[in-house]
């Protein structure tokens, strides 16, 4: 079992950090592929909770060692104190964690040009760590990338370049003060004795691990459905969360993959704007986000709950290839006495069975439900799939049958022992 994904398969949040720590115990390596401070992956070990942001979930696991790869855009301040919470948490960093020396650096400048652009244009409701303005860095070659650090003229050389052209854009288009260059220097400079330890190539010890028949898990952060190419375009992240991704942003092969785990929660979550079909504003929506504690592990922003929605499934299980999926949160729906699953969409006139990933279509269309009985009880104690009621186990049935994917796992907990594997 060479290289699992394990993909996000909604908008986000779906629970995949839980899904990856157990993964782990059969794993030798676990590698992010996308993404950055923006992910918030919840792992409980215990009665204790820890928020990851950049570094694997995997990191909990001694016998694993972490890759960061060069698909990741890095904020050097908050892996340095992510690495800080690591090991006042008694957890080994040294000799377990690698970052690419290709993975893009996010700056100051990232930040505050992603929170003024939000202010000033058509907002995308970003997490406003940076992470749009780094990858356009990255794709118009004036991006900064891990391996500058080490070179401390080189990075001031850079850091000069791409500060004067953002100090002209943020004076010019925005009407903000200019970034202090020498400042912004000295502070950066001082990561290179930091982080040095951790930088290597990371795409090459990966495909050395192939080699030697190591098992290595690529872990997606957000959600297919914010996926720049295949997500609800603008509204979406500036990376690929889908599997796809995992090649690009770790440098490995398509055919060195033979597992694709899509991560869905048994309802729908959203955080930012955009369109989102089976959105409930009412009392409902309003009673998921409570009893499922959504708000966002980054932003602390309330996210915005809906039913499950099983065309937006379908569509992301093509796009990502998924051989299986994981349900989390199932306990969330214990009080509902009536839950839905939205199975098409209606739009003006006509029926749609496929999601429309342009916004603007998708906007317009509405849901339409099969209306599945609740189960009325407390499942977060169940160990085995005969523990769960029958409406539990016939809902759960009608999410495989209606996506046509095959459930392999159902979360009703946060702790490790509160999952059922089905298969
Ligand atoms: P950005 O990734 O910060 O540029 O934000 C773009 C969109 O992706 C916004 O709607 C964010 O709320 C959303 N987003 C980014 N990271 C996450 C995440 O980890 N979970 C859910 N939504 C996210």
């Amino acid at each position: 079992m060479p290289v699992q994904i394990i993909v996000g398969a909604q908008w986000g949040d779906e629970g995949k950090g839980k899904v990856v720590d157990m993964l782990s115990e059969r794993a030798d390596i676990v590698a992010r592929y996308q993404g950055g401070a923006n992910a918030g992956h919840t792992v409980c070990i215990g009665d204790k909770q820890y928020i990851l942001h950049l570094i694997p979930s995997g990191m909990f696991h001694e016998n694993i060692t972490c890759v960061i790869g060069n698909g990741v855009v890095i904020d050097p301040v908050a892996l340095m104190s992510e690495i800080a919470q690591l090991r006042q948490a008694g957890v080994s960093v040294t000799g377990r964690l690698l970052v690419s020396h290709n993975a893009h650096l996010i700056m100051p400048y990232h930040k505050l040009l992603d929170t003024v652009r939000e202010q000033t244009s058509d907002r995308i409701g970003t997490t406003g760590r940076g992470i749009g303005p780094a990858y356009i860095d990255k794709a118009m070659r004036s991006g900064i990338r891990i391996v500058d650090l080490l070179d401390r003229d080189e990075l001031a050389r850079k850091l000069t370049a791409n500060i004067n052209e953002k100090n002209q854009i943020l004076t010019k288009v925005y009407g903000e003060s200019k970034l202090d260059i020498e400042a912004i220097i000295a502070e950066y400079q001082d990561f290179d004795k930091q982080i040095d330890e951790y930088i290597t190539d990371t795409s090459v010890y990966l495909n050395a691990a192939l080699g030697e028949g190591k098992r290595i898990i690529a872990e997606g952060a957000q959600g297919a459905l914010l996926d720049v190419d295949h997500g609800t375009y603008p509204f979406v992240t500036s990376s690929n969360p889908t599997s796809g991704g995992a090649c690009t942003g770790l440098g490995i092969p398509p055919t060195a993959i033979n597992d694709i785990v899509g991560v869905v929660k048994a309802y729908s979550t959203r955080v930012g704007n955009g369109p989102f079909p089976t959105e409930l504003k009412d009392a409902t929506g309003e009673r998921l986000r409570t009893i499922g504690h959504e708000f966002g592990a980054t932003t602390g922003r309330p996210r915005r709950c809906g039913w499950f929605d099983a065309v937006a499934l379908k569509y992301s299980a093509m796009v990502n290839g998924i051989t299986r999926i994981a349900v989390t949160k199932l306990d969330v729906l214990d009080e509902f006495d009536e839950i839905k699953v939205c199975v098409a969409y209606e739009a003006p006139g006509k029926r749609l069975r496929s999601f429309p990933t342009d916004a603007k279509t998708l906007e317009s269309v509405r849901p339409v439900y099969e209306t599945l009985p609740g189960w009325r009880s407390d499942i977060a104690g169940a160990t085995s799939h005969d523990d769960l009621p029958p409406n539990a186990r016939a809902y759960v049935e009608a999410l495989g049958r209606i996506t046509g994917t095959k459930v392999w796992l159902v979360s009703v907990g946060p702790r490790r022992d509160q999952t059922i594997t089905l298969s």
